[in-house]
């Protein structure tokens, strides 16, 4: 059985790969990349690497030969869905028997900027009828990093999706996650919903509180109060305008979801929202 893992020098692949080679054996699985040097420690560790472009239909149909389940990790928008639509074909092609999609939370039920890609490829694959889990990924507490940074500075957490819930986790617990999918060692369904306990940005702040020792309270800002604060610790307008378009996403209730599902495929709790700020903060 051959594993392979594209998006292999991400964050996420990256993680994915490290928890796969406790899984499977490491001669078994391949890494698919597109920087030969970023891959280097990658073959150090014993991966088979190959390089390969999602815009490249060519460098995937040599990359994908010989590949029984495939980790696919999506790419950075743009042109997503042409890219996606290479790697769906190639695999097929190339007799790939399983694919492991890292979609969108609720991918099939919202319509945002996010989550249009992911539900055209999610279609591709079924339409591909390969087998297939998607990997519906909530939100990486990294990505908070910028709020919560600020939030250390000025003592105020600061956000503009009111009330609303997000399901975050570790990146590295999604990793872990689309690994012991990609293993096949237990069965999945076709659609995961991996979103770890629901929390509003409130209770983010309380963690925060908890988590560093420091008085942080929360303030909810209509959206150009929240751009301006942003622009105010530094951050350029099209940054600032950037992480609100995500808020209010969130805002609309996008990333809400309560399952079980993230904790049933790990085997094991999620770390507490205290514990992974300690983490990603390194506090
Ligand atoms: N759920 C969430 O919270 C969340 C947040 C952000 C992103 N995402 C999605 O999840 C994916 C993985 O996250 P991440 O943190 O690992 O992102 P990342 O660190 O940016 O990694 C993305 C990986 O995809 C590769 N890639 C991008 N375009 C490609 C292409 N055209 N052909 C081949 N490889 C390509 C990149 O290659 P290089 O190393 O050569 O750049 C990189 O290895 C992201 O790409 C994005 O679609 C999810």
């Amino acid at each position: 059985m051959t594993y392979l893992v594209t998006g292999a020098t991400g964050g996420l692949g990256g993680y994915a790969l490290e928890y796969l080679k406790k899984l499977v054996p490491v001669s078994d699985i391949i890494a698919l990349a597109r920087n030969e040097e970023k891959a280097a420690s990658l073959r150090g560790q014993g991966i088979t690497v190959r390089i390969g472009d999602y815009g490249d239909t060519d460098s995937l149909k040599e990359a994908f030969k010989g590949v029984d389940r495939l980790l696919f990790i999506s790419g950075a928008p743009g042109n997503r869905q042409a890219e996606h639509t290479n790697v769906v074909n190639e695999a097929k092609e190339a007799g790939v028997s399983f694919i492991a999609y890292t979609s969108f939370a609720n991918a099939s039920n919202v319509d945002n900027m996010l989550s249009t890609d992911h539900q055209f490829t999610e279609q591709l694959i079924e339409r591909s009828g390969i087998a297939h889990t998607f990997l519906r990924n909530n939100w990486y507490l990294e990505n908070e990093t910028t709020l919560l940074k600020m939030a250390l500075d000025s003592g105020e957490l600061d956000y503009s999706a009111g009330d609303a819930t997000v399901g975050w986790a570790l990146k590295r617990e999604y990793a872990e996650a689309a690994a012991r999918v990609l293993s096949g060692q237990q069965e999945t369904p076709d659609i995961l919903e991996l979103s770890g306990e629901p929390h509003t940005y409130g209770e983010l702040a309380q963690a925060l509180s908890k988590a560093s020792g420091k008085e942080i309270s929360a303030r909810d800002l209509d959206a150009e109060g929240f751009t301006e604060a942003l622009k105010g610790h530094g951050l350029p307008e099209e940054a600032a305008q950037g992480i609100l378009g995500i808020q209010q996403l969130i805002k609309a209730g996008d990333l809400e979801l309560t399952s079980g599902d993230f904790e049933s495929t790990l085997g094991h709790p999620l770390r507490s929202l205290e514990d992974g700020l300690k983490e990603v903060l390194s506090l």
